[in-house]
């Protein structure tokens, strides 16, 4: 699925805000745990520019807080050590290198929205895109075909 437009992204993320806020008081369990990044590299030309290729591949520091942060936020969703239950996709199966990544970021910065209901959280906007890339590193070494 593509977005037709920055448009169709405002819309979307006005939606979470209002969606979001009530999701996020009746449910404590969905506290996004903030992820200490201050090891890995700054993102070139700053943190807030988001890269479509993930900067941090093969980085073992980037694997092990992108490991962490992974159980943290992300795996009451997508499942322990990214082996999903079935309540969203299993991780493991995304496609290795650029053309992963570009699908990863969009979801991760974004969330996703369907007919007004929060599927996910705008994750990326709330941890930020360094500890998103060390989760795709991380996700990257438990990849299955
Ligand atoms: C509240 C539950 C929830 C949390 C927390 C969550 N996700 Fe998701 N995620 C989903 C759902 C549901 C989908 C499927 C969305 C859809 O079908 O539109 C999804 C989709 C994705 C996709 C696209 C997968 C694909 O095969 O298309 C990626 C990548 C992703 N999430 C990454 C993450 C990462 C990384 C985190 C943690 C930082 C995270 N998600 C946290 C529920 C969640």
């Amino acid at each position: 699925m593509k977005f037709t437009g920055r448009l169709a992204l405002s819309a979307a993320a006005g939606v979470f805000a209002l969606a979001g806020a009530t999701h996020l008081l009746a449910h404590g369990d969905v506290t996004p745990q903030p992820v200490d990044t201050t090891a890995l590299p700054d993102i070139q030309p700053n943190n807030d520019t988001w890269l479509q290729h993930n900067p941090y591949r093969g980085n073992a520091k980037a694997i092990e807080i992108g490991q962490h942060a992974y159980a943290q936020n992300c795996a009451r969703c997508h499942g322990i050590d990214a082996i999903s239950g079935g309540i969203a996709p299993d991780l493991r199966y995304l496609e290795l290198g650029d053309s992963g990544d570009e699908w990863f970021v969009q979801r991760y910065h974004h969330g996703s929205v369907r007919d007004g209901k929060v599927y996910m959280p705008p994750m990326g906007e709330i941890l930020g895109q360094k500890a998103g890339w060390a989760i795709r590193a991380w996700l990257e070494t438990v990849h299955e075909e």
